[in-house]
C-alpha cells in the first residue's frame, strides 16, 4: 500500500491527533519517554485498511502532539503476529540485555500464533521482548522468547510492565480474559505468578484487554491510591469498546477494589477511546500520568469511511484523581501542549432574549478544528446547547442538561451510512451533581470530538464524519443563572502543516 501523495490531506484525516500514515492502525502500544522524547508504538497492519497480521508502527515526538513516523519497529514472524504490549528503561539493565552504561529499552509484547488459533489450540498467546540499543531506533527480538507461556489460558495478552520501588521488582499486569494476573521479575526475563484479581468485579460483558496500573497521589492530602484501568470489547454504556476503572490498594503483591463491587467506573462515556494506557517514565507534575487512547471501537472500527489509513489516536491526556462528593473519580484532560495549537480566538457574538435565554453564535469559517471553552460557572441554570452546522444543514449538538443530570451528544444528524447498526448516534453520559459547574472543554477535528465535563470525571470522546465542514456555532443556554458563563472558541492549528 502507497502513502497517499496528499497524505494528511485526505476526506476525514485527523489534523491535530495521531494517525499513521497509511493503513490500519489499532491500540497504542509501547509508550515511553526516554531521552526527551515521547515514543509511541501502535498496532499496525501496513498493507491494508482492515485488521491482518499485526506489526508495531512506530512514532515519535517532544510533546505529544506534533509526531514524526519511524520505520515499522516489530514484524510478525513464525512465533506469532506481534500483539498489544508495552515499553520500559531498564536502567539498571537487570535484563543484562544492554550494560549500566546503555541501559537497553526492553518491549514486553504478546505474541499471537493465528495458526495455533485456527487449530484450535488453547495456548496460541504467549508474552515476549525485544530490546533497542539505539535509544528506540531499532528492536532486536529476544533469543529466548517467548518468556512468559501459561498453557491453560486462551486470552493471555497485553502486558503491561513498571518497577516496583518498594519491593523492588519488575510487575507485570496482563490480560485473561475475565481477570488480570499480576506478575514479578527481577529481570524482565523470569516471571512469577502473584495474584489475580477481576472475577466478580466490574463489567465483564466482554473480554478483558489492554490492562494497566499505576499510583496517583490524591491531591496535598499525603494519600495515594492504586488506579487500575481494564478495557473490554463490549459492554460500554453507550454500546460496544470501552474502558473502565478501578481505585484502591496495592501492595505490590495484590491489587484490592475500594469501590463496591459491581459498581462500574468509565473512564469514558464516549465510544472511541480504547485500550487507552500510560507512558512509562514521562515526566509528570506530582499524581498525574499520561495518557492516549485508540479512538475507534471494535462494533465498527472496519467500517469507517477513511480511504488510505483507517485509526486515530485520542488526544493524549493528562490523567490525575479527583476527591468529589460522589467519592474518588479519575479525572482526564487534554495533555497541556495543546494550549500551542492555538491560533487565533473566534469572536462569539452575545444576545440576551427573553424569558432568560442567551444565544452566541460565532461563523467558524470552514476551519474544522476547534477549541470551544466553556468556563466553570456558579448559578444554577436549566440547560446549555451547542450546535455546530455545516453548509448542507447537517448538524452536530452538545447539550448539558442539569436538570436530567445528563450530557448528551448527537452525532446522529450527520451521515452515518456504512457505520452499520452498532454504531450508536446518540451518545449519553450522567453528570456528577458537585462538579457538573466545572465547565465544558470540547475539542473538533476533522472525524473527532472529545468532551470534557465535570472537572474531567465525566468525558465523551466520539468519532464523527461530517461530509462538509461546519461553518457556524450556536451555543444557547437557558436559565437566569446564564449571565456569568464564559465561553471561547480557539481555531487550532494543523500538526501536520
Ligand atoms: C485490543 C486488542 C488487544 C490485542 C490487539 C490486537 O484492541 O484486541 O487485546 O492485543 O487489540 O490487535
Amino acid at each position: 500500500m502507497p502513502e497517499s501523495p496528499s497524505a494528511y490531506q485526505e476526506a476525514f484525516r485527523p489534523q491535530f491527533h495521531f494517525s499513521p500514515p497509511k493503513a490500519w492502525m489499532n491500540d497504542p502500544n509501547g509508550m515511553v519517554y526516554h531521552q526527551g522524547i515521547y515514543h509511541l508504538f501502535y498496532q499496525y497492519y501496513p498493507d491494508d485498511i482492515i485488521w491482518g497480521p499485526m506489526h508495531w508502527g512506530h512514532a515519535v515526538s517532544k510533546d505529544l502532539l506534533h509526531w514524526k513516523h519511524r520505520p515499522i519497529a516489530l514484524e510478525p514472524d513464525e512465533k506469532g503476529y506481534i500483539f498489544s504490549g508495552c515499553a520500559v528503561v531498564d536502567v539498571n539493565n537487570t535484563s543484562s540485555l544492554g550494560s549500566k552504561e546503555n541501559p537497553p529499552l526492553v518491549s514486553i509484547f504478546t505474541y499471537h500464533d493465528e495458526q495455533r488459533k485456527q487449530a484450535e489450540e488453547k495456548s496460541f498467546q504467549s508474552q515476549a521482548l525485544a530490546f533497542s540499543l539505539d535509544q528506540g531506533k531499532s528492536w532486536s527480538k529476544f533469543e529466548g522468547n517467548p518468556v512468559l507461556l501459561d498453557e491453560n489460558l486462551i486470552d493471555f495478552r497485553d502486558p503491561k510492565v513498571f518497577w516496583h520501588i518498594e519491593i523492588e521488582k519488575w510487575i507485570m499486569i496482563i490480560a485473561c480474559g475475565d481477570h488480570v494476573r499480576i506478575y514479578h521479575s527481577p529481570n524482565l526475563i523470569e516471571w512469577e505468578y502473584i495474584s489475580s484479581f477481576g472475577q466478580g468485579q466490574g463489567c465483564h460483558e466482554g473480554v478483558w484487554e489492554c490492562p494497566d496500573l499505576f499510583e496517583l497521589s490524591l491531591g496535598e492530602s499525603g494519600r495515594s491510591k492504586w488506579v487500575m484501568l481494564v478495557s473490554l470489547v463490549k459492554g460500554g454504556p453507550n454500546g460496544g469498546s470501552v474502558t473502565q476503572y478501578f481505585i484502591g490498594e496495592f501492595d505490590g503483591f495484590s491489587f484490592k477494589n475500594e469501590g463496591v463491587e459491581q459498581e462500574i467506573k468509565w473512564l469514558d462515556f464516549g465510544t472511541d477511546n480504547y485500550a487507552g494506557v500510560t507512558w512509562y517514565n514521562a515526566p509528570t507534575e506530582k499524581g498525574e500520568k499520561v495518557f492516549i487512547g485508540w479512538m475507534s471501537n471494535w462494533d465498527y472500527a472496519a467500517s469507517t469511511p477513511t480511504e488510505n489509513w483507517r485509526g486515530a489516536m485520542t488526544l493524549p491526556r493528562t490523567l490525575f484523581l479527583l476527591d468529589l462528593d460522589e467519592g474518588i473519580y479519575l479525572g482526564m484532560k487534554p495533555f497541556s501542549s495543546i494550549l500551542n495549537l492555538r491560533d487565533k480566538e473566534i469572536q462569539l457574538e452575545r444576545t440576551i432574549k427573553k424569558n432568560s435565554v442567551i444565544e452566541w453564535i460565532a461563523s467558524i469559517g470552514h476551519s474544522p478544528l476547534l477549541a470551544l471553552l466553556v468556563k466553570a460557572w456558579d448559578k444554577d441554570f436549566l440547560k446549555l446547547e451547542l450546535k455546530f452546522t455545516s453548509e448542507g444543514g447537517k448538524c452536530l449538538y452538545v447539550q448539558l442538561d442539569p436538570i436530567k443530570g445528563e450530557l448528551l451528544l448527537d452525532r446522529g444528524k450527520l451521515e452515518n451510512e456504512g457505520l452499520g447498526d452498532k454504531f450508536t448516534p446518540l451518545l449519553k453520559a450522567p453528570l456528577l451533581k458537585g462538579s457538573q459547574k466545572e465547565g465544558l472543554h470540547i475539542f473538533l477535528d476533522t472525524s473527532s470530538i472529545e468532551i470534557f465535563s465535570c472537572g474531567g470525571a465525566i468525558n465523551i470522546s466520539a468519532q464523527i464524519f461530517p461530509k462538509e465542514n461546519f461553518y457556524k456555532i450556536e451555543v444557547r443556554g437557558e436559565g437566569s443563572g446564564f449571565e456569568e458563563v464564559d465561553i471561547s472558541l480557539f481555531e487550532l492549528k494543523s500538526i501536520w502543516k
